[in-house]
């Protein structure tokens, strides 16, 4: 495979090709790199290769003459201008560009090249990111590296390609080395383990584990790149595989802290319906628990009354089993201290909202990215319901997720707390149908 560099700097781009992979390829023969330099190919004494822009503006712009010859004694082969205004520079596309024998890869410098360069000798142009660089020939080795790695011969196994991020639209999954344990710097207690199933010598479930990790990590990180992967059908089991999440999930329908129509903080009562709706829609989605939050000790009383009443009536086991999950606590602090006790680790709390600016400080989720980082994080999951209208966020700040609201075409979204409750279940934990 050869490399043409069309730069006015080979100097920022030769040592950049010395050592590693590259380095390594190119002393084996493996590609071949080569510049052309435009100052080569000008006529004047002080070898001008920029001018001023026709109709005004600040900077310079690559003059096309000493330009267009060096381009053209490069070769006639594939001709890539980096541009940021060019097309973003995929995994598919250097797969893509690998099969191609030469490539001339042409720098611009100052405030880009002559719109004539781009029209007469190149044949597409890319981008390497939303961002501008000073020159093209960060850009230019950027496409010789990852282009090199799919040459045969340059990486030592064949395959190491093809399981990296970005090869079918997902990020890799982690990666670890010896040493199995390693005291963490940052958390005092803390002891990082390798996760034990890389040294459980079960290749199948490692496999399984890493192909699991690598949808829930590009499921948090990279939405967009999920939305193109196209799932097996064992992949779709795993992303259909709520379970183990929903078993750490609690709800909690907030009385206290929340607010009213103008913004003031109150405390808003109890309703049988809320209490005995939402414990059935916790039962039905593998819920660990459901807590009605007031800090009103009659209400609370009120909420254990109502539970224990389905819960003593004989011929309706079905809702008692939904209303054993309720638990009354006066306050989103005591239902945090219980869990972080319970599940020996403190619970990621999700505020909810109708709102789509509520809780600016915290990271803000859809159901499935919520999921996938669930599945990587052990911890309980904690989900606040306000009552009213809405939780009073500034009183909660152990919220660090958010949900996105629930909205139809409509609109309109006010849902009552039960309706909005059962489609968030739905969303996180549903199957899909
Ligand atoms: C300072 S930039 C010119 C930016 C140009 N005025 C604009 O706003 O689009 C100089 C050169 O750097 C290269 N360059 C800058 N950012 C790049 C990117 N994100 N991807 C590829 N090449 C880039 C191009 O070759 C460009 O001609």
């Amino acid at each position: 495979m050869k490399f043409t560099v069309v730069t006015i700097l080979p100097e920022l781009v030769e040592p950049a090709l010395t050592a590693g992979v590259v380095g390594r390829a190119r002393e084996a023969g493996t590609i071949a790199v080569t510049t052309i330099n435009p100052r080569d190919f000008t006529s004047d004494r002080h070898r001008t290769v920029d001018d001023t822009p026709y109709g005004g503006g600040p900077g310079m712009v690559m003059k096309p003459e000493p330009l267009l010859a060096a381009i053209a004694h490069a070769s006639t082969a594939h001709r890539i201008y980096l541009s940021p205004a060019g097309k973003p520079l995929t995994q598919a596309r250097i797969r893509e560009l690998a099969q191609l024998p030469h490539l001339v890869l042409v720098c611009g410098r100052y405030e880009g090249v002559d719109e004539r360069v781009i029209e007469e000798a190149i044949d597409e142009e890319i981008s390497i990111g939303d961002y501008v660089l000073s020159g093209g020939e960060l850009g230019a080795l950027v496409i010789i590296d990852a282009v090199s790695r799919y040459v045969p011969g340059v990486l030592g196994e064949s395959t190491s390609v093809d399981d990296e991020s970005h090869s079918a639209s997902l990020l890799e999954y982690p990666q670890y080395t010896r040493p199995l344990k390693l005291p963490s710097t940052r958390d005092g207690e803390l002891v990082r383990e390798v996760p034990a199933i890389l040294t459980s010598g079960n290749h199948a479930a490692i496999a399984a584990w890493r192909r699991e990790q690598a949808i829930a990590r590009t499921a948090v990180r990279r939405p967009d790149l999920l939305a193109r992967f196209t799932p097996t059908v064992a992949d779709r089991k795993r992303m259909a595989r709520p379970v183990d999440v929903g078993s750490r999930t609690h709800l909690a329908l907030v009385h206290h802290p929340c607010v009213d129509r103008t913004g003031k903080v109150i405390t808003t009562a109890l309703t049988n319906f809320d209490v005995h709706d939402l414990a059935r829609s916790s039962m039905a989605y593998g819920l660990a628990g459901y807590h009605v939050v007031t800090p009103v000790t009659s209400q609370r009383d009120k909420a254990a009354h109502i539970a224990s009443l389905w819960m003593e009536d004989a011929s309706g086991e079905h809702r008692a089993q939904a209303l054993r999950l309720v638990r009354a606590a006066d306050s989103v602090e005591t239902v945090i201290a219980n869990l972080t006790a319970e599940h020996g680790s403190a619970p990621v709390v999700v505020g909810t909202s109708a709102r789509a600016d509520a809780f600016s400080g915290a990271i803000r989720r859809t159901a499935p990215e919520l999921v996938a980082e669930a599945r990587e994080n052990p911890a309980p999951l904690l989900i606040l319901l306000g009552t009213g209208w809405g939780l009073a966020e500034h009183l909660i700040p152990s919220v660090t997720r958010v949900l996105a609201p629930i909205e139809g075409a409509a609109g309109w979204n006010h849902l009552s707390v039960r309706s909005a409750g059962a489609v968030i279940l739905d969303r996180l934990f549903g199957r899909p149908t």
